[in-house]
């Protein structure tokens, strides 16, 4: 299905529809994948855990050494719902570092240049779907805590799972689980659930850390550490979580040619986590 343009996005200070919307050929996001981006949902016409996105983009921009103040971002993502018209959907916000003669190190007095919009996402029905993911070999970066628009990595991989007739490609490195192409993954074995831990090699996940909460507050127990490729079979319940999958069981995972069927129904757990984040939206 191929999707539609948002109305109208917010350019460097000015609302404008989306056809008149234009950027520099040599905006160093066009020419080098140079900056930072964000997705915030929305349900219901509001934001969900805006803070915690706008803290992520202002640490990754800080990663990068591009001076943006995001403080006033909150409120413009906001806008952009109300300007969307739409109850549930997702804010994407990209801060490039701006256009500049084309130089691999940092130019000197460039403007970033910010993008900001809404759009329609379906969000409801999460906790009714089981996924069928690919896992292949993670050859991203070893900074993928940072949310760079430099995606050939994520596209190649997310593409290949779609080529397979799937819609997510859970990555593996040095034969451990990462993270997917666009989501963050947890396990389930016995009871505690399982996830890689923070650092260079996954992003850390927005809804990654509400579900480590929600899981805190109800009593289940939670280890951050790395799953094993080997270990896979013996797991219970696997999920995805992410802005745009946020809680979903994963229903079978193929390893090459080898099929693993996780689950025919949403496991015990990752249903109980479904209900106490439907519980978040609601209470919005
Ligand atoms: N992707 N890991 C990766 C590599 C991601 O790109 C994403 C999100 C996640 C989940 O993070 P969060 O819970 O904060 O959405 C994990 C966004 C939605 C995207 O690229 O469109």
């Amino acid at each position: 299905m191929r999707k539609s343009y948002p109305k109208e996005v917010f350019l460097n200070g000015q609302w404008l529809p989306h056809d008149q919307a234009t950027v520099s050929v040599f905006d160093r996001g066009f020419m080098l994948g140079d900056g930072i981006y964000e997705v915030i949902p929305f349900y219901q016409n509001k934001l969900f855990t805006p803070d915690e996105h706008i803290q992520r983009l202002k640490a990754g921009l800080a990663e990068v050494g591009i001076a943006y103040d995001v403080d006033s971002l909150k409120t413009t993502a906001s806008e952009a719902v109300v300007r969307a018209g739409c109850n549930e959907g997702a804010v994407y916000i990209q801060i490039t570092r701006g256009a500049a003669p084309r130089t691999h190190y940092f130019p000197a007095d460039v403007e970033p240049t910010v993008l900001l919009y809404a759009f329609h996402l379906s969000l409801g029905g999460f906790e009714q779907k089981l996924v069928d993911v690919i896992l292949s070999e993670d050859f991203r970066w070893h900074r993928c805590n940072i949310k760079s628009i430099s995606l050939i990595a994520n596209v190649l991989a997310n593409n290949f799972a779609h080529q397979q007739g799937v819609l997510e490609n859970v990555l593996i490195r040095n034969g451990l689980v990462t993270e997917g192409s666009c989501t963050s993954v947890f396990f389930v074995r016995n009871g505690i659930v399982y996830t890689h831990p923070e650092g260079p090699h996954i992003l850390p996940g927005i809804t990654r850390n509400l579900v480590i909460l929600l899981c805190g507050e109800m009593g289940i127990e939670v280890e951050e550490k790395a799953i094993s490729v080997n270990d896979l079979p013996f797991g219970d319940e696997a999920f995805l979580t992410g802005t745009t999958m946020q809680v979903t069981a994963i229903g079978s995972m193929r390893i090459g040619s080898e099929q693993l069927v996780v689950s025919t129904d949403v496991g015990q757990v990752t249903r109980r986590i479904q209900q106490a984040f439907i519980k978040r939206i609601e209470a919005l």
